[in-house]
């Protein structure tokens, strides 16, 4: 059984992603900058924003933070998004999600300039995802897509079952699985909350992508020897042998499940630092498209 250590990958591509803006600064180009924008106070939320902006300081990019109060109108939202869109010194920007909930999420994406957005969640974006086209894949799928190349991983002809239908995380990442493109060329079923025969699906899978968010949720007796599991749950599960008070837990039972597995995405330290170095790989692109 390997293990898919995202943590050491995602170190690799934010020391190439360092060593390309030092090769941008000594031509006297421009560095990238990233804003990120967070609304209310979401401690999991708080937690991923200043993760991102620390990253862009260790790769050397600039970065901005725009902090706005939970009572923020939909208005002065999309206020602060068209000023990013038209900054030019910034090459793209996030809206940490989910946002409170008089806020229409959906029109705040909408609201992002698609060459700007490097969280890849606008619907022109996907629209090229979905015809691969050159675009911003959102951070997690292009994570994994990236994981799976670095190990080598065979999925060409393979059974992937993605178990999780999300406009962020298991849409995409079914997408681009089935496409013709590295780590791609496989067999895909999306299996969701209404699936009725699961079981029979994972036991026929070379591949699991669990994410649909449930803890501990992918047992060890629904999964066939050799199986590749990508692992995308990350829920903060209260645990009073911690100092925080909680654990993060993934959709898979690790303890049950590798046995079985051939690759396996640890929790933490498997998908989560990735989505952060992609985040940081779209950027870059943003500031080199300009
Ligand atoms: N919330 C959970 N994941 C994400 C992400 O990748 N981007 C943004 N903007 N919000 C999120």
């Amino acid at each position: 059984m390997v293990i898919l250590d995202g943590k050491k990958t995602s170190t690799d591509l934010k020391n190439e992603i360092a060593e390309a803006v030092k090769q941008l600064k000594a031509q006297g180009k421009k560095v990238p900058h990233l804003a990120a924008v967070l609304v209310g106070t979401d401690g999991a939320s708080m937690t991923y924003v200043s993760s991102k902006v620390k990253a862009c300081e260790l790769v050397g990019f600039n970065s901005t933070l725009i902090e706005l109060p939970e009572e923020t109108s939909e208005e002065k939202l999309l206020q602060e998004i068209s000023k990013l869109n038209n900054d030019i010194d910034i090459d793209g920007f996030i809206v940490q999600l989910p946002l409170p909930k008089h806020i229409d999420e959906q029109k705040v994406i909408m609201a992002v300039h698609p060459d700007k957005d490097v969280d890849g969640f606008h619907p022109v974006n996907v629209g090229k995802l979905t015809l691969n086209l050159p675009t911003f894949i959102s951070a997690t799928p292009y994570g994994i897509m990236e994981l799976l190349e670095r190990y080598n991983v065979e999925t060409s002809g393979k059974h992937v079952v993605v178990i999780g239908r999300s406009n962020i995380v298991g849409r995409p990442m079914s997408i681009l699985m089935s496409q013709k493109r590295k780590a791609g060329d496989a067999t895909v079923t999306v299996a969701h909350s209404r699936t009725k025969n699961l079981k029979e699906l994972t036991l026929q899978a070379d591949i699991i992508v669990a994410a649909l968010g449930i803890p501990e949720f992918l047992k060890g007796d629904i999964v066939k020897e050799g199986t590749v599991i990508i692992d995308v749950g990350i829920t903060r599960v209260d645990d009073t042998t911690k100092k925080r008070g909680y654990r993060i837990a993934g959709d898979v039972d690790f303890e049950t499940v590798s046995k079985k597995a051939s690759y396996i995405t640890p929790v933490p330290g498997g998908v989560g630092p990735m989505t952060i170095a992609m985040l940081l790989k779209n950027t870059l692109q943003a500031c080199q498209n300009k």
